[in-house]
């Protein structure tokens, strides 16, 4: 189990439209895992963007980035709503923190070409 990590804050410059924080974890200066959250209109927290490195997973380090980010929620932004778009691994956690499940979402995707033009030819 890893836990001689350390958790930085990252807050937001203030120097571009989005307004997003960053938990940063890092152990002998390599980032092993990172979390982070977008503050949008009409008061929504999105939670988005969580990652571990493959080789320290499963030892609870998105859950203390999770549980960090949640503190900083509840301090700065009681009464707003957080949400999120769940990718499997992650939704196990936020159902367990309480979160309610919507709809599925999935993905799709398609090559852009230019559509050959149709040539009508009369012989
Ligand atoms: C998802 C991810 C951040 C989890 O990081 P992690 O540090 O391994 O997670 P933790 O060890 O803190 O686990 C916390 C909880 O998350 C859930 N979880 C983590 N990995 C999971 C997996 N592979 N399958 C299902 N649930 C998983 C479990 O509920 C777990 O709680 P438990 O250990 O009590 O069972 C990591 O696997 C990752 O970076 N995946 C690739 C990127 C990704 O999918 N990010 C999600 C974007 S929405």
């Amino acid at each position: 189990m890893t836990n001689q990590y350390s958790i930085v804050h990252v807050p937001p410059s203030g120097t571009t439209q989005y307004v997003q924080h960053a938990w940063i974890a890092s152990l002998n200066q390599l980032c092993v895992g990172h979390i982070h959250l977008q503050v949008e209109p009409d008061q929504r927290i999105k939670f988005l963007d969580a990652w571990v490195h493959p080789d320290y997973r499963r030892q609870g380090i998105f859950r203390k980035l999770w549980d960090m980010r949640w503190e900083y929620v509840k301090q700065n932004y009681n009464g707003w709503k957080a949400y999120a778009w769940a990718k499997p691994m992650s939704l196990p956690l936020l159902i367990e923190k309480g979160f309610e499940e919507g709809d599925t979402c999935v993905y799709v995707e398609k090559d852009i070409e230019g559509e050959t033009p149709f040539t009508f030819v009369s012989c």
